[in-house]
């Protein structure tokens, strides 16, 4: 599944965010890539133990527990602690695949990458190129969005950063592992749960079907999730 989730941070907030990476210290992104895709990376991130880092993930993964789209969508059983990366003047990243599993030394979290997120944090009118394409089964997905908006697919997707040609594009990237690994069965209830809601919006929560249909959410939910 890729998702769109808008809004994850207003535009204050994501002003406030910048605020507070801006002037951090940025180094070479290659800090956090394997081996093969630091061959594909050019751009700069921000440590991931620095404090600005530290802050302003915790910031975005509290906006993230209040976000009913994300937690529906994602299942998210952890989220790994946002890092943040700007490129311009040409930086790129090619094609490749994020890694399996994430280790952050900082913190002690350890997950298997099930999906992958990137938040933007400028707008689309102030860089040129910097469109990150993600290939699925359906073909080749050009995302570039308004700041405050994420873009949310499957780690296993092969992806890449077009080239910015004009101004900076600033982000933030990060993994979840969900309870719910297969993302076929995470879209599954996923789907479930907006139609149930889109429902008992007109029949009212009560409605013995809806209880039916909420139960069955849950009964699969319970058959697919590990903790
Ligand atoms: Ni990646």
């Amino acid at each position: 599944m890729l998702l769109q989730v808008p809004g994850v941070l207003t535009k204050a907030e994501v002003a406030q965010v910048r605020a507070r990476i801006d002037s951090a210290e940025w180094a070479d992104g290659n800090a956090t890539s394997g081996s093969q895709s630091a061959l594909a990376k050019v751009n700069l991130q921000l440590p991931e133990d620095s404090s600005a880092a530290r802050e302003a993930g915790a910031f975005i993964r509290e906006a993230l527990t209040r976000n009913p789209l994300f937690m529906s969508a994602a299942l998210p059983h952890t989220v790994y602690p946002p890092l943040f990366n700007r490129y311009g003047g040409g930086q790129a990243f090619g094609d490749h695949i994020d890694n399996a599993l994430r280790f952050h030394r900082d913190t002690g979290v350890r997950i298997r990458t099930d999906l992958s997120a990137t938040l933007f944090l400028a707008e689309p009118e102030d860089y040129d190129g910097g469109e990150l394409v993600i290939e699925d089964t359906f073909g080749l997905h050009e995302v570039k969005l308004p700041a405050g908006d994420l873009i949310l697919y499957p780690a296993s997707s092969l992806h890449r950063v077009e080239p910015v040609t004009r101004g900076e594009r600033v982000g933030s990237f990060f993994w979840i592992q969900s309870l719910v690994r297969e993302d076929a069965r995470r879209t599954l209830l996923f789907d479930m749960d907006l139609a149930i809601q889109k429902l008992a919006q007109g029949a009212g929560q009560a409605d013995p079907a809806i209880v039916s249909l909420t139960g069955a959410y849950h009964n699969l939910l319970r058959m697919w999730s590990e903790l």
